[in-house]
C-alpha cells in the first residue's frame, strides 16, 4: 500500500534535477553517460563519486549511494520530512501532503499550549477563590447552597480584581501574549499595548469538554456588572454552539437514566447536581442548538431530554422555539418541562427539592404537542388554514423521519381538522417549491386552456383536494388505473366514474385521463401521459393511488370487484336518500302534513332497492 507520504517521495526523487543540486557543492564533469565529481562525503583528489541519469548517485571510493532526498538528508543533517520540504519548496514540487500534516502538527501544538494555558487558569482562579480575597465570594456561593465540597469539586473560581492578574501570572510562567488573547483569557490594551484580563470581578465557572478538559469559562459577574455572565469567545478550543455545559459530569447519569434535563444557565446545572440531580446540562443561555442535541445523543445515546428553560416569557419562547432544532435530531424525543412564574431550576430545587422537581419533569409534556397546542390555543378558526401552512408544514418539512413524519402529520390533521391530504400536498409544495417567479408546470396550465406564458397562469392555484378519498372511489379509481389494457368489459366504469362519484376537481381531472387512456387501448399505470398532465405537487397527492396503493388492485376478476363497488356505491347514495327524505318527512309533519304519506311512499321505494341490491343475483 503507498501512502500520500510515498507518492511526495516519488515525485521529489523524479522532478528533483540531482546534477543541479549536487552540482551546488561541487564542480561534475562530464564522462560517458554519467556526470563524475570528486566525493562530496570524502576526501579525495581524483573523482569517484557518479551520478547516473536515472537520478541516484554512488561513489567508488566510499561506497555512498542514494538520491536526491538522502543526498540533503546527510549533507545537511536534516530529517526525512524536512529533505522533503527543503527539496519540494527549492524546486516548486507540489506537496500538499506535507503542508497538511504540517497544519495538522501546528494546530495539535497550538491546542496542547492552549490546553496547558486553560489549566493554568483554572488552577490560578481556583487559588484566588481560595485566598482571603475570595471570602465573600465563598459566602455567596454557600448562599447560594453550594456545599464546601461542591464548590471544590465543580471547580468554582475567581478572578482577581486587578485587571491584569491572570495575565501577569500566565507570563510568568512562560505563556506567550498572543496565546493568552487566542485563548480568549485576555485582550490586548491599545494604550499600553499590554495584555488585560478579559475576566475581572467574577466568579469563574470552568466550561470542561468531553474528555473534562478546561475549554473556556463562564464568569459570574459579583459587582452588579450589567453583563451578568460574560464567556469565553470563540477560541481554537471553544465554539459554544457546539458544547453543552456539564455533559462531561453528566455522561453516565444520562445514560443511566436514558434521560437528559436541559436546563439554561450554568448554576441550573450546578444547583441541580447539588440537590442530587445528575443527569442535567446546560445549553449555556436560551437558544438550544441543532449540534447540541446531536452531540447529546452521540455521547448519551439518551431517547429522551427533557427541556426545563426558565419560567419567565423568555424561557417560554425558547422552548417553543427550540422546537426547530428538536426536528432536526429525530434521535432524541424531546419533551418539555414547565416551571412557574419567576422560577428557573435553581431557585425551584432550592425553594422546593428535588422530590418536587422530579414531580415536575414527570408532568412534562411533548414538545411537538406543546408547540402544536400553543400555535392554536385563542386562535380563531379562521386563522387556522394560515397556521398550518404557515407554521405546521414548515415545521413538518424538517423531520427526516419519514414514519415521524406521517405520524404528526395525522395528528395535525386530527387538531385541525385539515384533511392529511391537503397537509401532505402544502408538504410536497414546500420542500419541493418553485423559485420564486419560476413558471408553473406548463402541462397543467395547458389543460385548463392558459397560455403558461401569460400573467394569470402563475396565479393558477394547484389542485388541491379537500378530503380523502371514499373508499369505493379509491376502489373504482384504483381498478381502472392498474387494469391491463381490455381487462375491464367496454363500457362498465366510464359512465359510472363520470355521473355517480361526486369527485374533487384533482381526482375528477385523474378520473378522466385514467379513463380516457383506458379507452385508448392502453393500461393507464403504464401511460406516462397519464400523469404528464399533472404537476410534481399535485403527481405526490396522487402518489397516495399510483405507488401505494398497487397491490391492493391486484385481482383475479377485475370485474367483479368493480361490479361489487358499483353496487356499493349504489347503496351508499341510496342510503343517504333516504336519510334526506327522512328529514324531509320531519319537516313535513310539522309544516305541510299533506306530503308526509308523498315522502314515506319514497322512503320505503327506496328501502326496497337497498333491499335487492342485497339479494344475490
Ligand atoms: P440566566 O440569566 O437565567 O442566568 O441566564 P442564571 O443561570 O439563572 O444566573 P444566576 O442564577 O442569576 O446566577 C442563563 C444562562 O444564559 C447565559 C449563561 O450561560 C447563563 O447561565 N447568559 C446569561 C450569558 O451568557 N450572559 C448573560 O449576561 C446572561
Ligand atoms: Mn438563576
Amino acid at each position: 500500500m503507498t501512502t500520500s507520504l510515498d507518492d511526495v517521495k516519488l515525485r521529489i526523487k523524479s522532478r528533483v534535477p540531482l546534477d543541479q543540486l549536487i552540482g551546488e557543492t561541487v564542480t561534475l564533469v562530464r564522462r560517458g553517460t554519467s556526470l563524475t565529481a570528486c566525493c562530496p562525503f570524502h576526501a579525495e583528489k581524483s573523482p569517484s563519486f557518479h551520478i547516473y541519469p536515472d537520478n541516484h548517485y554512488y561513489c567508488f571510493g566510499c561506497k555512498e549511494t542514494g538520491d536526491a532526498i538522502t543526498f540533503v538528508r546527510k549533507t545537511r543533517e536534516f530529517s526525512f520530512i524536512e529533505s522533503l520540504k527543503f527539496l519540494a519548496g527549492k524546486y516548486g514540487i507540489d506537496a500538499p501532503e506535507l503542508d497538511e500534516s504540517d497544519t495538522l502538527k501546528r494546530r495539535r501544538g497550538e491546542h496542547a499550549v492552549l490546553t496547558q494555558m486553560m489549566v493554568a487558569a483554572q488552577e490560578f482562579f481556583v487559588s484566588e477563590l481560595a485566598s482571603p480575597r475570595g471570602e465573600e465570594s465563598l459566602e455567596y456561593l454557600k448562599n447560594r447552597g453550594f456545599s464546601a465540597e461542591n464548590i471544590i469539586a465543580f471547580g468554582f473560581g475567581l478572578t482577581p480584581s486587578e485587571g491584569f492578574g491572570l495575565s501577569k501570572h500566565l507570563r510568568a510562567l512562560g505563556f506567550r501574549d498572543d496565546d493568552m488573547s487566542r485563548a480568549s483569557l485576555s485582550g490586548m490594551s491599545a494604550q499600553s499595548g499590554r495584555p488585560y484580563d478579559f475576566f475581572r470581578d467574577r466568579i469563574m465557572i470552568p466550561i470542561r469538554d468531553i474528555q473534562g478538559r478546561v475549554i473556556a469559562f463562564g464568569g459570574r459577574t459579583i459587582t452588579n456588572d450589567p453583563a451578568k455572565y460574560k464567556n469565553s469567545g470563540a477560541t481554537p478550543l471553544f465554539d459554544k454552539s457546539g458544547v453543552l455545559f456539564g455533559l462531561h459530569q453528566s455522561r453516565e447519569a444520562i445514560k443511566d437514566k436514558r434521560r437528559a434535563i436541559i436546563v439554561e444557565g450554568y448554576m441550573d446545572t450546578l444547583a441541580l447536581w447539588q440537590a442530587g440531580v445528575r443527569e442535567v446540562v446546560a445549553s449555556m443561555g436560551t437558544a438550544l442548538t441543532v449540534r447540541q442535541l446531536k452531540l447529546l445523543s452521540q455521547q448519551t445515546k439518551t431517547p429522551e431530554a427533557i427541556v426545563m428553560f426558565d419560567g419567565d416569557n423568555a424561557g417560554k419562547q425558547a422552548t417553543l422555539s427550540a422546537i426547530e432544532v428538536v426536528l432536526e435530531v429525530p434521535e432524541i424525543r424531546v419533551r418539555a418541562a414547565k416551571l412557574n412564574g419567576g422560577d428557573d431550576p435553581d431557585t425551584f430545587v432550592r425553594k422546593n427539592g428535588a422530590d418536587a422537581l422530579r414531580e415536575v419533569l414527570s408532568n412534562s409534556v411533548d414538545l411537538m404537542d406543546l408547540a402544536i397546542g400553543s400555535k392554536l390555543s385563542g386562535i380563531n378558526q379562521a386563522a387556522i388554514p394560515s397556521i398550518v401552512s404557515n407554521d405546521f408544514v414548515p415545521w413538518l418539512s424538517k423531520i427526516p423521519d419519514q414514519i415521524k413524519r406521517g405520524y404528526l402529520v395525522t395528528r395535525i390533521s386530527g387538531l385541525t381538522g385539515v384533511p392529511v391530504e391537503v397537509i401532505l400536498r402544502q408538504l410536497h409544495s414546500f420542500s419541493f417549491a418553485p423559485p420564486p417567479g419560476a413558471r408553473p408546470d406548463s402541462a397543467f396550465a395547458a389543460r385548463l386552456g392558459v397560455n403558461p406564458a401569460s400573467k394569470e397562469s402563475l396565479e393558477t392555484p394547484i389542485l388541491m383536494p379537500s378530503r380523502a378519498l371514499t373508499p369505493v372511489e379509491k376502489g373504482v379509481l384504483g381498478h381502472v388505473y392498474f387494469a391491463e389494457a381490455g381487462e375491464i368489459e367496454p363500457g362498465k366504469v366510464d359512465s359510472f366514474m363520470s355521473k355517480e362519484l361526486a369527485l374533487e376537481p384533482l381526482w375528477e381531472l385523474f378520473s378522466r385521463q385514467v379513463a380516457q387512456s383506458y379507452a385508448q387501448g392502453h393500461s393507464p399505470k403504464n401511460d406516462p401521459m397519464v400523469l404528464a398532465a399533472f404537476s410534481p405537487e399535485e403527481v405526490a397527492v396522487l402518489a397516495s393511488l399510483t405507488e401505494m396503493a398497487a397491490a391492493s388492485f391486484e385481482t383475479a376478476d377485475r370485474n367483479k370487484s368493480i361490479d361489487t363497488l358499483i353496487t356499493e356505491q349504489s347503496r351508499n347514495n341510496i342510503k343517504q336518500s333516504i336519510t334526506l327524505l327522512k328529514r324531509q318527512v320531519q319537516i313535513a309533519a310539522s309544516q305541510s302534513p299533506q306530503d308526509v304519506p308523498k315522502f314515506l311512499a319514497e322512503v320505503m321505494a327506496l328501502s326496497q332497492n337497498l333491499a335487492s341490491l342485497d339479494r344475490p343475483i
